[in-house]
């Protein structure tokens, strides 16, 4: 008995940070997913997990299922992974989302999405303490969501693939980390933090219009502010601020960096006629550009 799945990374479109305290963001999934192999076997566990950070993830989510579910059966469990874990794709809630799905279908437990996502938010809560659970939703259901917090708000926006340019800058970043810093400085400055929340807040309750409406032009200037706000929580780098300055200047719609910050990805809004030309400008400061696409699917069974 054998199960293939697959679950898709993520980006950030807007809203990261302030979605840690009760604030929405859209968040869209994409097209580089993590494949996970597992067959039952007599006894034991092996894994085997090319990316060291997996192994945690896909650990923890059998000791959830076997914890919940009881079974007793041994297992062998594969992942496979078509993007690198440095880029902060999420490849820790795609495998742990993957895991859980797999072993629903092997055990024929027939789990909903909505509890696969609410699982996966309370294994990645076990290992990482911090987190909104947007990556957890965006390996479940896929497409591009309206998320708010914990999943209190889970809605799968009516969109195509959005015209983005993704760009690397090099640089591996630590979410809990950076989350850890911020929960630090609201206690110091609450006052001043909860006042850039609510302006996130309010540039995503936008965003989601402008996404809807497919004005592009809008959507990109609410990029660019998010991105202000984040410069003034003290996340982005010089090397983000320079690649999503050398979007803009070469035509993007608008650009921001898309996660934690700290390093990872920057995306960028572009007219589809000046793609190449906003992707070059992005080498040239430096930064490395991710042909992926977005608004891709969520976990699925391959075979
Ligand atoms: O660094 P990423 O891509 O995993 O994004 C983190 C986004 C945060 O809002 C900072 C944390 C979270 O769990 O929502």
């Amino acid at each position: 008995m054998k199960a293939i799945v697959s679950a898709p990374g993520k980006l950030m479109l807007l809203g990261e940070h302030a979605v840690v305290y009760d604030y929405p963001c859209l968040v869209t999934a994409v097209s580089s997913k993590i494949k996970v192999e597992i067959e039952i076997i007599s006894t034991g566990i092996k894994i085997e997990a090319p990316q060291v950070k997996d192994v945690s993830f896909v650990e923890e989510s059998i000791r959830f299922f076997k914890e919940k579910f009881k079974f007793k059966e041994g297992l062998s469990i594969k992942t496979h992974s078509e993007f690198s874990s440095q880029y902060g794709f999420g490849s820790s809630s795609a495998v742990t989302v993957a895991t859980l799905y797999g072993l629903s279908q092997l055990f024929k437990l027939n789990l909903s999405k909505r509890e696969i996502f609410d699982f996966g938010l309370e294994i990645t809560l076990r290992i990482q303490k911090v987190g909104s659970g947007f990556d957890i939703a965006a390996a479940t259901f896929g497409k591009t969501l309206y998320f708010i917090t914990g999943g209190k708000k889970i809605e799968i926006l009516p969109i195509d693939e959005l015209p983005l340019v993704v760009g690397y800058s090099g640089v591996k970043a630590s979410t809990p980390k950076i989350v850890n810093q911020i929960k630090e400085r609201l206690r110091k400055e609450k006052g001043k933090i909860f006042g850039i929340f609510n302006k996130i807040g309010k540039i995503v309750e936008e965003g989601k219009d402008s996404l809807l409406a497919k004005d592009y032009q809008r959507l990109g200037f609410l990029m660019n502010e998010n991105h202000q706000l984040l410069k003034e929580l003290g996340v982005s780098t010089a090397k983000l601020d320079k690649m999503c300055e050398a979007a803009r200047k070469a035509g993007a719609y608008g650009a921001k960096l898309s996660g934690a910050g700290g390093g990872d990805c920057m995306i960028a809004l572009v007219p589809k006629l000046k793609k190449s030309e906003i992707e070059k400008a992005i080498e040239k400061v430096g930064g490395e550009i991710i042909k992926v696409k977005n608004n891709a699917n969520g976990v699925c069974y391959e075979r």
